[in-house]
């Protein structure tokens, strides 16, 4: 069976770009594949977090992703820093990717351009990504576009460390869901919806109430040419309502442009979707959130399947690099 694996920071609530773009994806995924997804709390330290909260961060998101609908009875869910393999490995690969080659990354150039403090980390950010992918033997990562680069490194570091040592790792490809919904911010729809962009009218979160969710869609950004048409250029707006309705609904957003002559009707519509979409979501959440030790359990067997895949991988590149046996 094909082994996918991903992983998602524990940096804020999740918002419905998240689940509509890829944790629906995710979920799907699960009962077609070797499906493992990790909620990478060491990556997300590679930005100074608040001290205390990153524990709590990683609980929630893992809450979040199983009220979304990823099942630990289906899938392999788990938090990073509960393998300590994913740390070992990543200084394995420090050692097999080039200063130059991190240097190029632009996701780290962007983020260092927003701190003062740049952590080594930061920069070698890459490396922890690729040893959580190579530690699984993984075909496939399913990212969206902006991670193309990492996963690209990744089969440069897997091809290099292969050539230097001998067969260790499965080089991975990267999967990029082609039409997966886009889901742009409400208020300037055309950039994407963005826990980062610090956009709260814009963004619709998993755990926002009904009210909040009208609200936020009533006031979404449109435009004054009052036609419905499915055009992201010249009607962002406009279509990324459609685009959410489409989604919410498993509806084509162009066909629904058609259902539509006027912008109030739309927005309620979308509105009412993105409601009934959410509902059993936020109720399952209300449940785990009740029951934490529940989800403590369900992460720590969760982070015992992975480590036996993880420890195998980690002793074989050791040993093919030659490395003393303890
Ligand atoms: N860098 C990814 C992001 O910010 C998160 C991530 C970490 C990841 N490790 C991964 C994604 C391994 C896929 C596979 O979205």
């Amino acid at each position: 069976m094909t082994r996918v694996f991903s992983g998602i920071q524990p940096t804020g609530d999740l918002h419905i770009g998240n689940h509509l773009g890829a944790i629906r994806n995710w979920v799907r995924m699960q009962h077609e594949t070797d499906a493992i997804f990790c909620v990478v709390d060491l990556h997300s330290i590679t930005i100074p977090q608040d001290p205390g909260s990153v524990g709590a961060a990683s609980l929630r998101l893992s809450q979040m992703l199983m009220a979304a609908g990823l099942d630990p009875q289906v899938c392999t869910l788990f938090v990073q820093s509960h393998v300590r393999e994913h740390a070992e490995c990543a200084w394995l690969m420090e050692c097999t990717v080039s200063f130059g080659e991190l240097s190029r990354m632009t996701q780290f150039k962007e983020k260092a351009d927003r701190q003062q403090f740049i952590s080594a980390g930061l920069f070698t950010y890459p490396a922890l990504q690729a040893a959580d992918i190579l530690l699984y033997d993984t075909d496939e990562v399913p990212v969206g576009a902006d991670q193309r680069q990492h996963v690209e490194i990744t089969r440069d570091i897997a091809e290099r460390f292969n050539s230097r040592h001998g067969e260790t790792f499965v080089v991975p490809a990267a999967v990029i869901p082609a039409a997966g919904a886009r889901v742009m911010d409400l208020q300037r729809p055309t950039d994407k919806m963005s826990k980062s962009l610090d956009s709260p009218k814009g963004t619709v979160g998993l755990l926002d109430e009904p009210k909040q969710i009208a609200k936020k869609i009533k006031s979404a950004v449109t435009d004054n040419d009052n036609e419905v048409r499915f055009d992201v250029e010249a009607k962002p707006g406009v279509s990324n309502l459609l685009s959410i309705l489409g989604a919410a609904t498993d509806r084509d957003p162009e066909s629904l442009a058609a259902d539509y002559t006027q912008y109030g009707p739309l927005k309620v519509d979308t509105a009412e979707a993105v409601i009934e979409l959410l509902r059993p979501l936020q109720a399952r959440f209300a449940e785990l959130e009740a029951d934490p030790a529940e989800t403590m359990r369900l992460l720590r067997l969760g982070a015992d399947k992975a480590r036996q895949t993880a420890s195998v991988t980690l002793a074989r590149a050791k040993t093919n690099i030659g490395l003393l046996e303890g």
